[in-house]
């Protein structure tokens, strides 16, 4: 390989509000990716806008897209793959932690653990992705830290394993106290935390009078927790028992620095990954690639479509030609990008780790796989369960062309689930969300994009079990109960409540009815 620079893969995860979109731009400043904090979400006006390509992103000021930063950091190319930050999205979130290695998982201080937060865990576990969790906000007043030690151990059942320890409680940040180390890492202010904070490393016999009783506070704390087993091992944090924890405050800058080191010394880097029938393609094998995520209209200009995947094994060479597993088909990839936000750049070569943009692969598919060499397909990206269905209908006949169209790119985008029977036919499919605003969404990009207003009307299900064509023949005719197809082929049985659920179950021993994964807010 011509490009043998380690590779850190990760995505920075958190219940809306905790921090994300700041951290990111610290991260970027930090590594000098971006010359300005600010050049990379589109947010609260403060912030120039990159990634606010839709106009609803901009009126909400929330962040929809996913793509990935590369950044190089000492000798190592970091790949911070974004994640969407409205709960709503939160299927958007779990595809993209099918391309991560690991995650930073940001937790509001003030808030403690917040429903995403313990999703956003429990899928992490699901996964075997190891985290790593931040401790955001400290600057400002919180609880107290040994207090959100004990809610990662009770409630997510993570053992946490402090790499820093604040000096100060939450809302006095003076520093953290290096476990590794016992080195006192003392912060300062700047002006807006707009450049890179200040921070001095002394032994503990250097700390000034002024923080000599908070530094002795934490000194009294680390040692409990030493006594309590609380020390990183770098087998359990990846193995996934443990997580390792830092405190900092994003908006400060104050620990953004540590935290990159950290990345670099333990987060794993990408390895190999088995393919569904079993066989593994190791990192150094050729190449292949999966793609975790589907989207257009990044440019209004030019309305590109654009696959992102994530490089498994080999190196990518923009023009070389992949088989698409999916069809068997040849592919050719002349068109790769990378991506962030809104701004695109030819890529040359990609490797293990490295996220790359394929404009205009109509082919492809989120979950598909592409390989050069031997065959591999990597197994499906999981979808969840939806809670929200409607039906969308062509507010203007004439244009069901244009309809029938958009309902299938957003469907491919994975924008939503797109269910269908021979009952109600195509002119009104059913659509299916794990959070009612990706109902908007289909709306804004049907007028806009595609156009052809549409009209939507609310189904009264309010969840759904996989079930099987058997199950479908069994249940037609239930009360309460509709099966539709989705359009990767699975039956799925629509209930009015979990009552009808338990009782279809009951009557219908013999039919499948199995739980999705839970996504939702
Ligand atoms: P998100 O992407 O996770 O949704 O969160 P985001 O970074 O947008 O941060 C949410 C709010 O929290 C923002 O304030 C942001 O400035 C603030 N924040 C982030 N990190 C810290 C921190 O370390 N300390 C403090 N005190 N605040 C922090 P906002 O007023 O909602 O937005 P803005 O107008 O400042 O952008």
């Amino acid at each position: 390989m011509s490009d043998n620079r380690p590779r850190r893969t990760f995505a920075v995860i958190s219940h809306p509000d905790a921090g994300k979109s700041t951290l990111t731009e610290a991260l970027a400043l930090h590594a000098r990716v971006i010359t300005e904090a600010g050049a990379v979400h589109g947010k609260g006006g403060r912030r120039a806008t990159v990634s606010d390509w839709m106009e609803m992103e901009k009126a909400r000021g929330i962040s929809i897209t996913s793509a990935a930063l590369q950044f190089d950091y000492r000798d190592h190319v970091v790949n911070l793959v974004d994640t969407p930050g409205h709960s709503d999205f939160s299927e958007d979130t779990y595809r993209v932690l099918s391309a991560v290695d690991s995650a930073v998982m940001l937790v509001d201080a003030g808030k403690g653990l917040e429903p995403q937060t313990l999703k956003l865990f429990k899928v992490c576990a699901l996964r075997g992705i190891p985290v790593i969790t931040v401790i955001n906000k400290w600057d400002r007043p919180g609880l107290a830290a040994l207090e959100l030690m004990d809610l990662i151990e009770q409630q997510i059942k993570l053992r946490p394993t402090p790499l820093t320890w604040p000096v100060g409680e939450a809302g006095d940040f003076r520093g953290v106290l290096d476990r590794r180390t016992g080195e006192f890492v003392k912060y300062t202010r700047t002006a807006g935390g707009a450049t890179r904070a200040p921070e001095v490393r002394m032994p503990a016999a250097d700390v000034g009078e002024a923080d000599l009783a908070v530094w002795q506070d934490a000194v009294e704390e680390h040692e409990l927790l030493s006594a309590d087993d609380a020390d990183h091992d770098q087998e359990q944090f990846l193995a996934g028992r443990t997580t390792p924890v830092m405190f900092a405050s994003a908006l400060q800058n104050f620990g953004v620095a540590q935290l990159l080191e950290l990345l670099l010394d333990l987060a794993p880097a990408p390895h190999a990954t088995p393919g569904v029938d079993g066989s593994v393609r190791e990192v150094s094998d050729d190449f292949s690639a999966f793609v975790f995520k589907v989207q257009s209209g990044m440019n209004a200009a030019h309305r590109d479509r654009v696959a992102y995947a994530r490089v498994v094994s080999g190196e990518f060479d923009r023009g070389m030609i992949v088989t698409h597993a999916a069809t068997g088909r040849p592919f050719a990839t002349k068109y790769a990008q990378a991506v962030f936000g809104r701004e695109l750049s030819s890529i040359e070569h990609a490797y293990p780790g490295d996220i790359i943009g394929l404009v205009n692969a109509q082919a492809l598919r989120v979950g598909d796989t592409m390989y050069v060499g031997d065959r591999i397909e990597f197994p499906p990206v999981p979808s969840f369960a939806p809670e929200h269905f409607m039906t969308a209908t062509a507010a203007d006949i004439g244009r069901y062309k244009q309809f029938r169209r958009g309902i299938e790119q957003l469907d491919q985008e994975g924008v939503v689930q797109v269910l269908r029977s021979d009952l109600r036919g195509d002119q009104s499919p059913v659509l299916a969300a794990v959070g009612p605003m990706q109902f908007e969404v289909v709306q804004e990009r049907m007028t806009n994009e595609f156009n052809s207003p549409i009209r939507l009307s609310r189904l009264d299900y309010q969840l759904a079990r996989r079930t099987d064509a058997a199950g479908a023949t069994a249940l037609s005719g239930a009360r309460g109960c509709e099966v539709l197809q989705r359009s990767d082929g699975t039956y799925l049985a629509l209930f009015v409540d979990k009552w009808r659920a338990g009782t279809t179950a009951r009557d219908n021993p013999d039919v499948m009815l199995e739980e999705l994964p839970a996504g939702g807010s």
